[in-house]
């Protein structure tokens, strides 16, 4: 993930939302320790609300400070109600920001619709269902003109009704410059027993939207990495008012995107589909349908032809 962002100079402010013990904090420094970044000085932002690793944290960020040109504001505070306060102004949290950098790896966690991280997240226009997708909407709230983000995050977000906002609000406010995809899910991050189908991104704040390079390998070792660089409307479809966000694993179209005839929507044409009812832990006791018995081996088939 450091090595996606783009050499830069000058002054850095880096952003790590749910640091952790700062491991992604540590491969940024390292590559501009060891010259692959020409910054003057880096100040970096850590919040992680877990006591628990905080000393991890404050012990691996001072290490890089040996030459007086490092600074590591390590804060235990909810960063979602600290960078809401902050775009709000209020009076008692001074602002956090702007960014030159991110580097995120969220928490995933469902956002209930009457939570206080809703209500805060409402009260700046950010409408998110997930942990992950308000942290990285912050960023890109909080970040300078020009500034790189990278994240990886759950691939939820590219569709579906519930992101729509979420992706309107990156795509109105950055560039998607890159995405890198993990072709095998199981592989990626067995030894964390994460299934979740992740994806890394890197936004480019206030850019030009440009064609966008995405790059695949199995797993977590990189050691098949293959990179394509693919138009913009190949990712997100002109006439797409949903602005799903589509992830190509060849330079050749796929049979949908050439058809000219797919274009609609099952909603579109007048189609609900629903698996639920064929879900065996979501049927009752007795079969909805005719009341004898689930899962009931009569209705099922009628249910699903539906
Ligand atoms: C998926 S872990 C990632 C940790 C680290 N970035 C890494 O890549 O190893 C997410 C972290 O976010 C922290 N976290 C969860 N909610 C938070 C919040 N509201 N504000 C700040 N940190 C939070 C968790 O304690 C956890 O350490």
């Amino acid at each position: 993930m450091a090595s996606l962002f783009p050499d830069g100079e000058g002054n850095c402010r880096l952003l790590d939302a749910g640091a952790g013990i700062g491991s992604l904090s540590a491969a940024f420094l390292d590559r501009w320790r060891s010259g692959g970044f020409r910054f003057k000085r880096v100040s970096v932002d850590a919040f992680e609300l877990d006591s628990a690793l905080i000393e991890h944290l404050t012990h691996i960020l001072d290490s890089y400070n040996n030459r007086g040109d490092f600074v590591a504001n390590i804060r235990q505070e909810d960063f979602i109600h600290i960078a809401v306060e902050s775009l709000t102004g209020d009076l008692f949290s001074p602002p956090i920001g702007p960014y030159t950098h991110a580097i995120l790896n969220p928490p995933y966690k469902k956002i209930n619709s009457q939570s206080a991280h809703r209500t805060a997240l409402r009260r700046v226009g950010i409408e998110a269902v997930n942990l992950y997708s308000a942290f990285v909407a912050l960023a890109v709230a909080h970040a300078a003109p020009g500034a790189q983000i990278v994240a990886i995050i759950p691939r939820s977000f590219c569709n579906g009704p519930y992101y729509r906002p979420f992706r309107n609000f990156i795509l109105d406010h950055a560039a998607l410059c890159h995405m890198h995809l993990f072709e095998s899910r199981s592989k990626a991050f067995k030894d964390d027993d994460v299934l979740q189908e992740n994806i890394i991104i890197r936004l480019e704040c206030g850019g030009r939207q440009g064609s966008v390079t995405v790059s695949t390998s199995s797993d977590d070792s990189f050691s098949d990495l293959s990179y394509h660089e693919h138009p913009f409307d190949r990712i997100v479809f002109p006439d797409d008012t949903e602005r799903f966000i589509h992830a190509p694993t060849s330079a050749e179209q796929n049979a949908i995107e050439l058809s000219p005839a797919i274009r609609c929507t099952l909603a579109d044409i007048g189609i609900k589909v629903s698996t639920g009812p064929v879900v065996d832990f979501r049927l009752k006791s007795t079969c909805a349908t005719c009341q004898v018995r689930a899962p009931c081996p009569y209705c099922i088939p009628a249910i699903s032809a539906k």
